[in-house]
């Protein structure tokens, strides 16, 4: 897999998700398999006029690459400064013109370009300027129902230099409900030379295949799907390459992972922020599994790391 002069070892990804795809998570997803993860998305004024807050979202390490940095922004001459700001921080720069949220989308950015093509192709022309990254971008299907231009958008891309466009298949107005529409992606691929990397609902492996199959995407990223639950990227990639799913993780597998998870936290961000980032993933690693409602429970009432860690252990040990 290949996205401009950036060769990928395969063509998993993970998505970019603010408040979610931080470091330690990252370094999770990619010690499962990860072909390229992407960053949460950073502001392009942040970058260029506050600097050091803006740069925490920036943080990472060696292990973790490939890196997609994704920014987001209206401006493209402040993309194009915040480009060249963050071309030392990872390997790949996607530009979001998809998010769906009030705040980004009343600043002109994100999802609001959609109905912006000329000003969509003024900002891949001004950040294709001003680095010789790779350089991607990500959108929905467009506003909404009455006005999805993702192919017009997507070949904005492709002509002002774009190496690579991912496409969540939902319209600004749907938001997260109904399902994806993986026939746009199949017809995203038709309309382009240049990659198409497909985002939406892939909740198990035989759903990453299918997406692929159906579309012809040249990648799939997992979102919401990897939510407590790594080892979607492995099943995915075993099933493609033995055809077999292998067993689900046993409860001690689990509390390994999560106690990686809990470190990797720890000494990026301290206890503090640990704990309260830490309980939304324990809640989602320890989904369906027996005894998860009381554990949730306990989780959300605990009141230091040191408590939390301990009913973790107990409770993927079956401990009483
Ligand atoms: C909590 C959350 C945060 C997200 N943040 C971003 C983001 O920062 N940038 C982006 O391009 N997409 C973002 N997305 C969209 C995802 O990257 C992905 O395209 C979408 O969730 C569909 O994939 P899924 O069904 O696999 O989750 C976010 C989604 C969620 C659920």
């Amino acid at each position: 897999m290949r996205i401009g002069s950036l060769i990928l070892k395969n063509s998993l990804f993970l998505a970019p998700m603010a408040g979610i795809s931080d470091l330690p998570y990252r370094q999770i997803m990619k010690a499962f398999g990860a072909g390229l993860v992407f960053t949460e998305m950073v502001s392009a004024n942040g970058l260029v006029y506050e600097g050091r807050r803006t740069r925490e979202l920036l943080r990472s390490n060696a292990t973790e690459g490939p890196l997609g940095v994704q920014i987001f922004g209206s401006d493209p001459d402040i993309l194009a400064q915040a480009a060249v700001l963050v071309e030392n921080d990872g390997d790949l720069l996607d530009i979001n013109m998809g998010c769906p949220v009030k705040k980004v989308v009343r600043s002109g950015a994100g999802s609001a370009l959609l109905r912006e093509p000329k000003r969509v192709a003024r900002i891949i022309r001004s950040v294709r300027r001003a680095t010789s990254r790779p350089l991607t971008i990500k959108i929905r299907s467009g506003w909404d129902h009455s006005s999805e231009n993702y192919l017009e958008i997507g070949h904005i891309a492709q002509e002002e230099g774009a190496d690579a466009v991912t496409l969540h298949p939902r319209t600004r107005a749907q938001g997260f409900s109904g399902k994806s529409a993986w026939e746009h992606i199949h017809a995203l691929k038709q309309r382009l030379r240049i990659p198409v990397i497909g985002s939406g609902d892939i909740f198990d492996a035989e759903d990453a295949l299918s997406m692929r199959a159906g579309s012809g995407c040249d990648a799939v990223m997992i979102g919401r799907g990897g939510y407590g639950n790594p080892w979607l990227l492995r099943d995915i990639l075993e099933l493609e390459k033995a055809n077999a799913r292998p067993s689900a993780p046993s409860r001690e597998d689990r509390l390994r992972v999560v106690l990686r998870h809990f470190d990797l936290h720890l000494e990026q961000f301290g206890p503090v922020r640990t704990l309260g980032e830490m309980r939304k993933h324990l809640c989602w690693y320890s989904r369906g599994l027996c005894g998860a409602s009381s554990f949730r429970a306990q989780v959300n009432s605990s009141r230091g790391v040191d408590e939390l860690r301990k009913a973790t252990r107990a409770f993927f040990l079956l401990e009483p």
